[in-house]
């Protein structure tokens, strides 16, 4: 689909559905960049963050998590290791004991969750990321919640980056398929047209096949200049299209590195990666 404005088209003048907003004019595309305002540092980072649920125990201890612009970051590690926990302290659902989180050079640690959506965070969750029982359109216009604009050219948009859910927009959204549910997420998070993508497990539950189709169309949000920081635990397949990677366990940064080198590391490979 040559019309496809997530596609490597810096010629593409609709660029609506990326927030410029602190990025550069032109789409960066997996170029390390010097042109943060906090000169080196990444665009969305959680630094060093310690915090559990309530009153309970710590999950995270001093994890850290970026995502460079123009870039795919990827955490792995086992069930429980605190994944979904980082995401959300990222995001601002959960109050953090110490540690920072800073987007573009900014310390957003006090801001809520819709705070960080109007700065340009999209996030979708692991679990409950879609209205069921509203049709794939509506979960779009939900999306769109912060936005008192014409919304419909980044709509046109989602539909041309997910053309199944263009077909089924007047359905309700529990009525398609798992790889089909995520898209719909997926599309929602971008109705807002964020500058940077959160997504926990966009590949649960789906097959090999369907699988490598979400990921290609992943590739193509980052590289229309969204960058992605997401949790997977397809951890081989998502390190491949990793330019960072992260492994926790028990709440801790265990490995970092590129998505290469932890795929050619031996440790990682033996515990992590299934030799
Ligand atoms: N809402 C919650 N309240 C209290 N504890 C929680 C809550 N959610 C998660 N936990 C605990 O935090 C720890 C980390 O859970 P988390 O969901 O972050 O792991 P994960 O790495 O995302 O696992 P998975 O691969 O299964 O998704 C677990 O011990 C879990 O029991
Ligand atoms: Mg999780």
């Amino acid at each position: 689909m040559t019309d496809n404005p997530y596609q490597d088209d810096r010629g593409n003048k609709d660029a609506t559905i990326t927030n410029t907003k602190g990025m550069s004019d032109e789409f960066p595309i997996r170029e390390s960049g010097d042109a943060y305002p906090a000169p080196g540092g990444p665009f969305l980072t959680g630094e060093a963050m310690t915090g559990g649920y309530g009153k309970g125990p710590d999950i995270l201890h001093e994890c850290t998590v970026s995502v460079n612009k123009g870039e795919i970051a990827v955490i792995v590690g086992p069930n429980g290791a605190g994944k979904s926990t980082a995401m959300k302290a990222v995001f601002g659902m959960l109050d953090v004991r110490s540690g920072s989180v800073r987007l573009n050079g900014e310390d957003i640690t006090a801001l809520s969750p819709q705070d960080r959506v109007v700065k340009g965070m999209g996030f979708v969750p692991q679990n409950a990321n879609i209205f069921t029982s509203m049709t794939v359109e509506e979960n779009l216009e939900m999306g769109a919640f912060i936005r008192r604009d014409d919304f419909s050219d980044t709509m046109a948009q989602v539909y041309d980056l997910f053309p199944i859910l263009k077909e089924k927009r007047h359905q309700a959204a529990g009525e398609l398929s798992g790889g089909q549910r995520q898209q719909v997420a997926v599309g929602r998070a971008l109705m807002t047209q964020p500058s940077v993508l959160m997504l926990d497990e966009p590949t649960a539950g789906v097959s090999p096949i369907v699988m490598d189709e979400l990921f290609d169309r992943i590739i193509e949000v980052a590289r229309s200049g969204i960058p992605i920081m997401m949790v997977e635990q397809n951890a081989r397949q998502a390190l491949e299209i990793a330019d960072k990677g992260y492994v926790l366990v028990q709440g801790r940064n265990a490995f970092t590195g590129t998505g290469k080198e932890l795929l050619n590391d031996p440790e990682v490979r033996k515990s992590f990666l299934g030799g």
